[in-house]
């Protein structure tokens, strides 16, 4: 085993030998410590007497911590969010977009990244524009194609969600500060799974959902807000994010002021009893095991399974845009009917996603599990 990747952690989850799960880019399993702290979090609201002020506070800071130490970002950088669409109604809030401005979204994006535009271009006169990926073609070149003059928003994941096809962010991020576009980023299926850094991008607002890559609880992400945004509007105003709000005594002391940085735009009720102690636990253990060692342990995995395929005929994502964690697999004559139902009565989980059969692994996978994919797969080849 090469020195960067870890053993299969497969011990660590609860997931029953004959189950071969290749669907994290749905929804990741909980380690069995993010269940357990899920349970301490449950049980805590049993006993409401022994819940403090404080409580309120420490474990969304500890959030805000571990996942800025994920992106090389502060603490004071990231807001608490339920949703990705979430944090994108707050870019959408806080960006300004005019008759006439364009806004470049690649083709086949996933919704919670479209809609919010779409209601702006509505609402505003202000265009979006979908990179078109030809055949062939990176998607960097695409989104790098639709940058021009008008553009003044680019508004894109990190991956290509149905087949985890890579995007060269720092390429594009120089691109938008030569036309002066501000850069809002989903990287919801990416981050915790591939290495990324802030300050090589530097986008305006970064996006991330905390239930797939980061083996987080449903309904718990992150959003982070570059400096200039900081002083911007919330999509909602509650207690919590306003200043002196750990005295629950003088809330009713109303002030205009908010707490320091990005928290101003973290959701009503962040403090989630069960939710944040899972959320930290998963990101804990997703830093323990460290972003660069996950990434090549999945694409050593990969490697496997793209083997498998390109026996089996089928084509995969070509490099260098194929990514380590992710594959998109495709079938010549289009997915095969009854598919999924058959992998499934085999007890193996992928998803299809277009015309991508996505397999997305983590480090609970093993060989027999490859090996059942691979059975799986050959008879419908
Ligand atoms: C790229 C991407 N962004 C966001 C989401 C989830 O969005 P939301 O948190 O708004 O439900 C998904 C879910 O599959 C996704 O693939």
């Amino acid at each position: 085993m090469p020195e960067s990747t870890l053993p299969c952690q497969r011990a660590l989850f609860e997931i029953p030998d004959e189950v071969a799960y290749f669907n994290c880019a749905y929804l990741s399993p909980l380690l069995r410590s993010v269940r357990q702290a899920g349970h301490r979090g449950v049980d805590r609201k049993v006993r409401p007497w022994q819940v403090f002020p404080q409580d309120f506070f420490d474990e969304s800071e500890r959030a805000r911590e571990l996942f800025a130490q994920l992106i090389d970002a502060r603490a004071k950088d990231i807001a608490l969010i339920p949703a990705v669409s979430y944090g994108v109604a707050i870019a959408a809030a806080n960006l300004k977009l005019t008759a006439g401005d364009e806004i470049v979204a690649l083709d086949e994006q996933f919704p919670s990244n479209v809609y919010p535009w779409l209601e702006v271009a509505k609402q505003t006169g202000s265009r979006l524009v979908f990179a078109n990926r030809q055949p062939g073609e990176a998607w960097t070149e695409s989104v790098l194609r639709e940058i021009k003059p008008a553009t003044k928003l680019v508004t894109i994941p990190s991956v290509h969600w149905t087949d985890g096809r890579l995007l060269n962010l720092p390429d594009i991020a120089q691109a938008c500060k030569q036309v002066g576009a501000n850069l809002v980023l989903d990287v919801t299926q990416s981050l915790g799974a591939v290495p990324f850094d802030i300050g090589s991008v530097q986008p305006d607002f970064l996006i991330c959902a905390g239930y797939k890559w980061l083996l987080g609880p449903y309904s718990f992400g992150y959003l982070y807000v570059a400096p200039e945004f900081q002083g911007g509007k919330p999509i909602e105003h509650n207690w919590i994010n306003r200043r002196d709000s750990e005295d629950f005594g003088g809330l009713v002391t109303y002030v205009d002021e908010f707490q320091p940085g990005a928290r101003r735009f973290d959701v009503g009720e962040r403090s989630n009893f069960a939710l944040l102690p899972m959320a930290v636990a998963g990101l804990q253990q997703i830093l323990d095991w460290r972003v660069d060692r996950i990434n090549a342990s999945l694409a050593t995995l990969n490697e496997k399974i793209t083997n498998v395929a390109e026996d089996l005929g089928l084509d995969v994502t070509p490099a260098p845009e194929r990514a380590g964690h992710m594959l998109g697999l495709r079938f010549p004559q289009g997915p095969p009917s009854g598919l999924l139902d058959r992998l499934k009565q085999q007890n193996v989980y992928v998803s299809l996603r277009g015309d991508s059969m996505r397999v997305a692994p983590h480090l609970y996978n093993n060989d027999a599990d490859v090996d059942r994919l691979a059975a799986g797969l050959r008879e419908f080849m």
